[in-house]
Formats: C-alpha cells, structure tokens, sequence
C-alpha cells in the first residue's frame, strides 16, 4: 500500500512539480518508477497521471476539469516528462548512498550507466527536446571512481600494514569483552579503546565516519568530498594520521603518539543504516587510524589557551612549528594540542598534507616570544640535513598519499629550508607559507630551491619596505595624515 501510494506521488510529482516537495519524494523508489517511466507508452502514461490527478483532486469539480485540459495539452505533458527524466538522473547522480563496497560500488556505476542511457534514449525520442545529460553523468563517474579508489586504498593499506603490534592488543582487548567509548561531542566518529579496568589504551578512527564521510553522525556526505578543507578528501584522513607519525618519527620529534593503520569489529560502531539505537546492531568491521592514547594529558583550554600556550618549553614550541611545516597540518587549534604542562603532543592530524595549498591554520603561533628569534642551533641542523626524497621514499613504503601531497610537501620544505638559512624566525617563516610565496615554487622539482630562496629574498625585501613606511607612516604628524 505503502509502495502503491509513493508511485502515485511520483506520478502527481510529475504533473505538478513546482506544487510537491522534493523531500517527500522518496529515493528508494526513484529507481522502480524509473523503469516504470521507461516501459510506459504515452497512453498509458497519460492514464496514469491523469488517474493520479483525480484521486488527488477528488475534492474541486473545477480544478479537476482544469486538470484535465492541462494534462490533455501535448507540450505540457512533453515538458513534464522531460522534467521527470530529469529529476530521476539528478536522483541517481546522488553518490551519498553508494556502497561502502568496491565490487558493489562498480556494479552500481554499470548499473546507473545502462540506466542514464535508456533515459537519454527516451529523452531524444522527445520531440524539440535539447537537454544533454552528459555533463551529469561524466560528473557522476568521476565522482564514483574517486570513491572506488579511495575504498581500493584504504582496504589495501589496512590489509597490508593492518597486522601491527598496536592493531592486535586492541583487538584482544575488544575480543575480551571490553566495550569501546565513541568520543563524545566531536564531528567526526572516533573511539577510545579501554581495558577491562577502563584504562584508556587507544583512539580508533574509522575512515567511513571521518567528518563529511558517508557514516559520519552529525555532518554526513560521502566519500572523497572536498567540503572541510579543499585539500584533504573525506575518507582520506586515517592515511594522513599515520602519515604524520611517520615523519614525526623520522625528524625525531617524539611528540605525535604511535598511529597505525588496524582493521577492528564491534558492534557499537556506527552504520546509518542501522541509525542510533544501541539495540539489534550487527558486528560491523571497520577500517581506520589507531592512536596510542596518551595519560595525563589535556588539551589547552579555549579560555585561557594563551597563557597556556605560553608555558610549553621553547623545544616543545619549535618542535610543533617544524611538525605542523613538514606535515602542512590545516587544523592545529588548541583543542588539537594535548599537554601535561610543559611538553606537547600533537594529535588530529587528519586535516594535514594537503594536496592543494591552503591557508595553513595555527592559530597558536603567534604567542610565543620565543619565535620571533630564529630556530635553535639543533633544529637548524636538523632541518637542513633533511632529505626529503628520503621521507618521501619512507612514507610510500609505509601509507598511502597522491603524488600531489609529496609535491607539496617538497614545495614548504624548500621554503622552510630556504628561510632557515637566511636565520630568519617562525613567525617570518609562516608569512612565507601564504598564497605569494608559495605561487613562486608551485610544481617546480629542479629549480625549487633556487626558486625559494628568491621568494626569501622577495619577503625580505618587502618587509624591508613595509618596516621603512610603517616608521615614515609614525613620523607624520596626524593632522597631515
Ligand atoms: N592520543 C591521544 N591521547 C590522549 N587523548 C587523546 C588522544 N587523541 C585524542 N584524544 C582526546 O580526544 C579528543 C578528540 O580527539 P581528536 O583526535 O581531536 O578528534 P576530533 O577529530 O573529533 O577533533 C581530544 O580533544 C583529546 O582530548
Ligand atoms: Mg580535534
């Protein structure tokens, strides 16, 4: 009866799309009453709608009548169904409901192909009709294949380094009865992994539920959308923790937590199929990022994160300055930063390695004092001696990241190197990490270096200026002003 009454909308949606709201237009039935638009003849077709409008319209005599002198007109009903096809390709271009699957995800793609043809079909059989879908249905693939890979990725890279130390102690833990906690409040899905004793061990982030992801429970979308930051796809984040605590490793910092990739079942993870109630759930396998978590620590409080800010040691400030350079981190806010009081742990990382620059976010930076001297003798060294083909070469043995990353990622490196040598400090470092700059030395290999240390000389030479007329500007009097 149900089915029965959401086909006659669909129909009455046909001859009067402007009146009913897409949103009661279900999806599930777009695809049934699609090859039931394609099967009809136009006879049939206009019994239908006309049935639809008389149990719709039973009310007004008058209406009905208008009803029908509309419906009866051909261009009318040519435009309705023009309008109809239409409706149905948008509804089927939704990527949101794709499964989490590749082989499904491929046939769907077949599926809907087939589909968007047989409708291009009927819809150049319509006389004077000039719409061209193909725009729509390229963009549709596209979008699909992007999810394809990045469903290809993720289940290669857990398989592959998902069999760690870390993965299998969570996994005993879980397997000894030991219920994870969703993080509470937070946009994307994360899970702290405790003992049996309820001692935190671990966060676990499944990729699906990353924020914009397709199981994501406050803002969902699908998978390989560019909507939290342009340069990071939904879906992609969990490379990019693990990502970050291999260079971390690799510099020698020490301050992000172990992060591996691990595969993990239980039944509280989130599925949107399932929606929110704890029971009748299924045991659900997911994917993801797992962090070591890290005792007796809290992040800075928005109140008072300044002073705060301000207490860490200068080794831990430099230590965060360098990381968040290297690993292009888009999101270090004081709720990304864990302390114990002097030292400092670097978590979140998801929003980092970006493959289009952006405005690099660290909003923390500017409170240090010690950053306006340059870098101490031992970070110096230690950054000049970086050889980043080598850490690229690492992190593609280890995780997974588009080539685009590592370019960008030579591109702040040789800007950081370049403004190093020139001893310049942090905060003059960061102004060379801003659209100007970074212009200069996009998608060069053999002349960056050269390059950047021009964009150096140019940012010197600027502020050069901008000091000369901020003090001219001082030594007029106001009144001249
Ligand atoms: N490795 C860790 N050690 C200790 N606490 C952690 C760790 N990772 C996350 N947390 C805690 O969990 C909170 C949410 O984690 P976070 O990774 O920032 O998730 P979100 O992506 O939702 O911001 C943090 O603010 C912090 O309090
Ligand atoms: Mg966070």
């Amino acid at each position: 009866m149900i089915s029965f009454l959401k086909r006659l909308y669909f129909f009455c949606y046909l001859n009067r799309p402007w009146r009913l709201k897409n949103e009661l237009f279900d999806r599930q039935y777009a695809y049934p009453n699609l090859k039931l638009l394609i099967k009809l003849k136009s006879n049939e077709w206009l019994t239908a709608t006309k049935q639809a409008q008389l149990i719709k319209h039973q009310g007004s005599i008058k209406h009905l009548a208008n009803r029908f002198i509309n419906l009866l007109s051909f261009n009318r009903l040519k435009f309705r169904t023009q309008m109809a096809i239409y409706f149905s390709m948008a509804l089927l271009c939704h990527d949101g409901e794709n499964p989490l699957d590749p082989i499904d995800l491929l046939e769907r793609i077949k599926m809907k192909q087939r589909t968007f043809k047989k409708l291009n079909a009927k819809i150049n059989s319509i006389q004077g009709c000039e719409q061209n879908f193909d725009g729509l249905i390229d963009s549709y693939t596209r979008r699909s294949l992007v999810q394809y890979r990045i469903l290809k990725e993720v289940i290669y890279w857990t398989d592959f380094k998902g069999k760690n130390l870390l993965a299998k102690k969570a996994q005993e833990v879980i397997a000894s009865g030991s219920f994870p906690k969703k993080v509470g409040g937070r946009t994307s899905g994360a899970y702290f992994i405790l003992n049996k004793l309820r001692d935190y061990l671990f966060i676990f982030k499944p990729f699906d539920e990353e924020i914009f992801g397709p199981n994501n429970t406050t803002v969902r979308s699908s998978l390989g959308c560019r909507l939290m930051r342009k340069g990071v796809l939904s879906g992609e984040s969990c490379h990019r923790e693990v990502a970050a605590y291999i260079v971390d490793h690799y510099l020698g910092l020490n301050i992000v937590p172990k992060t591996v990739y691990a595969k993990l079942s239980h039944i509280i993870f989130h599925d949107n199929a399932e929606g929110n109630r704890l029971v009748n759930r299924r045991l659900k396998l997911k994917r993801g990022s797992l962090q070591q978590y890290i005792p007796n620590t809290r992040h800075l409080k928005p109140a008072n994160h300044i002073q705060e800010l301000q207490l860490l040691s200068p080794i831990s400030q430099e230590k965060l300055f360098v990381l968040d350079i290297i690993i292009g981190s888009v999101d270090r806010h004081y709720e990304n930063i864990l302390t114990d009081g002097q030292d400092v742990v670097a978590i979140d990382n998801g929003l980092s390695f970006v493959d289009r620059h952006e405005q690099y976010f660290w909003i923390w930076y500017h409170h240090f004092d010690h950053a306006k001297s340059p870098l101490s003798a031992s970070m110096q060294a230690c950054i000049l001696d970086l050889d980043v083909e080598k850490l690229i070469l690492c992190l593609k043995k280890s995780c997974h990241l588009d080539e685009r990353c590592y370019q960008r990622l030579k591109e702040r490196v040789a800007l950081l190197v370049a403004g190093v040598k020139k001893q310049l400090a942090p905060t003059q470092i960061r102004h060379l990490l801003t659209d100007d700059y970074l212009k200069m030395v996009l998608d060069l290999n053999n002349q960056l270096q050269t390059k950047a240390e021009q964009a150096v000389d140019l940012y010197l030479q600027r502020s050069k200026n901008t000091r000369y007329l901020t003090m001219v500007h001082r030594a007029i009097p106001t009144e001249v002003c």
